[in-house]
Formats: structure tokens, C-alpha cells, sequence
């Protein structure tokens, strides 16, 4: 059976503690070379609580006309539980009119088992996002991208576990809809 891994878990972007490198015969004890990796691990995750507090877990969800950055990155890289972006986003990324400029006029709908179960609007930038709770990873959506004005649309040929659209939509892969 295949699995779906969470994207956190794939793309932490809180440095990992060094491990500790033995240093070559006769450049002092193993002891002090010790307390130097011990003193790195404690900066590491000082420096990771930091980033981490709860001042960063806020709601957040795109609207029409509003304003982001980072449109095509992997917005998840930074918006999730241990990354330095405000809100941990559940759902994000970007669509593009066939121009590849920012697609403002365009709607993300993702269904589950036939019922919809989220909405959400392209900001100025073309990008989406939320942080409302998803079925994912859990359960598998189909996601849906409409134009607002002629309600033309194109749908993902199969459900994904993952709302980090462009973690896979990106170079040709971009979301691209009239
Ligand atoms: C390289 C890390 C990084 C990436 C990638 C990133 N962001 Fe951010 N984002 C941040 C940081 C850091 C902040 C906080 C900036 C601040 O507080 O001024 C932020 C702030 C925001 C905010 C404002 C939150 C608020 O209310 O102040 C929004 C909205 C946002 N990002 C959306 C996105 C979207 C959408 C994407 C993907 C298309 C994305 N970000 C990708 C790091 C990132
Ligand atoms: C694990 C990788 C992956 C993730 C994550 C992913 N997709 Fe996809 N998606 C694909 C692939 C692969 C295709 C097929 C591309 C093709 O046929 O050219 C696709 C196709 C689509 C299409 C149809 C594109 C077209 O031009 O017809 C839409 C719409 C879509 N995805 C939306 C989304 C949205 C929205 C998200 C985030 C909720 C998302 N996808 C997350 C891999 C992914």
C-alpha cells in the first residue's frame, strides 16, 4: 500500500543538529568535542522554539483582490508547524492565466468522497491558501480550479493527500487556467 507522507515531515526547514564529527587523533579530548555538539543541539533548538511560538499559529485564508508573496514556491516550506511563515497553512498554492501572470479570478474547490469540502479564492497574486482543517493526509482529495467570470474549469485526473499544490505544480506543472 502506498503511503502519503505528510510534506512536513519532507521539507522541515529547522536545521538538524550537526552530529557530532569525532575529532582526529591527538586535537584534544572527545570529551570537549562533546560539549561543542551539545551546545549546537541546544542553540539549534532554541533557535527552532523561537521560530515556533504561538504567535505564528493564526488563521489565515486568502480572499479576491488581497495581496501575498512567493507566488509558485512551495508556500509549506515555511507555513507549517515548525517553519518561520505566520499561519500553518493546510491548503496553498498558485494559479496563473495562460500568460503565466497571477491569476486573480480563479476559485480552488477540493471534494472528498463526492462532497465539497473546501472553497477558496485567489488573492491579486494568484496565490491560495488556509489554515482550516482539511481531510488530508488522512483521506485523498480532488482538487478543482474554476474561473470565476466564464466558469470554465480544470480538475486534478486524481485524488491527492497533500495540500501543498506547488510542491508539484511548478515549471510545467504550473496551474494554469484561462
Ligand atoms: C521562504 C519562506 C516562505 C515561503 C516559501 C512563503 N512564505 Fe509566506 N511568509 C513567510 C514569513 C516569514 C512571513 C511573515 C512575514 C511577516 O510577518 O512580516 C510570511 C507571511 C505571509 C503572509 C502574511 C501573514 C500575515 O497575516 O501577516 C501570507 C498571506 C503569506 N505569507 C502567504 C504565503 C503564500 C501563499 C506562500 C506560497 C505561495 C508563501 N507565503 C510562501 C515566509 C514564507
Ligand atoms: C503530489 C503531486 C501533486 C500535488 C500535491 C497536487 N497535484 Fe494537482 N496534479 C498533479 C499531477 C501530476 C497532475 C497532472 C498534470 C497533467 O496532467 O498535466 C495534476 C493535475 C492537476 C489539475 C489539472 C491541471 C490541468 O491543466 O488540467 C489541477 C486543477 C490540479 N492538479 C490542482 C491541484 C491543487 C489545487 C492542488 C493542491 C490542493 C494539487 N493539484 C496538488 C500533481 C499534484
Amino acid at each position: 500500500m502506498s503511503r502519503v507522507y505528510p510534506v512536513s515531515s519532507l521539507l522541515s526547514p529547522v536545521a538538524q543538529p550537526p552530529h557530532p564529527v569525532p575529532l582526529p587523533e591527538g586535537e584534544g579530548p572527545v570529551g570537549s568535542a562533546r560539549r561543542k555538539w551539545a551546545l549546537q543541539a541546544v542553540t539549534a533548538l532554541t533557535l527552532h522554539l523561537a521560530a515556533c511560538g504561538p504567535e505564528l499559529d493564526v488563521a489565515l485564508q486568502s480572499q479576491r483582490g488581497g495581496t501575498s508573496h512567493e507566488a509558485g514556491n512551495n508556500c509549506m516550506a515555511c507555513h507549517q508547524e515548525e517553519g518561520l511563515g505566520k499561519g500553518r497553512f493546510t491548503v496553498a498554492g498558485t494559479a496563473y492565466t495562460p500568460g503565466r501572470e497571477p491569476n486573480a479570478n480563479a476559485t480552488i474547490t477540493l471534494t472528498a468522497g463526492g462532497v465539497q469540502v473546501l472553497t477558496l479564492e485567489t488573492d491579486a497574486s494568484g496565490n491560495f491558501y488556509t489554515t482550516a482543517p482539511v481531510p488530508m493526509p488522512e483521506e485523498s482529495v480532488v482538487p478543482k480550479v474554476t474561473n470565476l467570470t466564464t466558469a470554465d474549469s480544470i480538475s486534478m485526473p486524481f485524488p491527492v493527500g497533500s495540500g501543498a499544490c506547488n510542491m508539484c505544480h511548478t515549471g510545467r506543472l504550473k496551474l494554469v487556467l484561462d
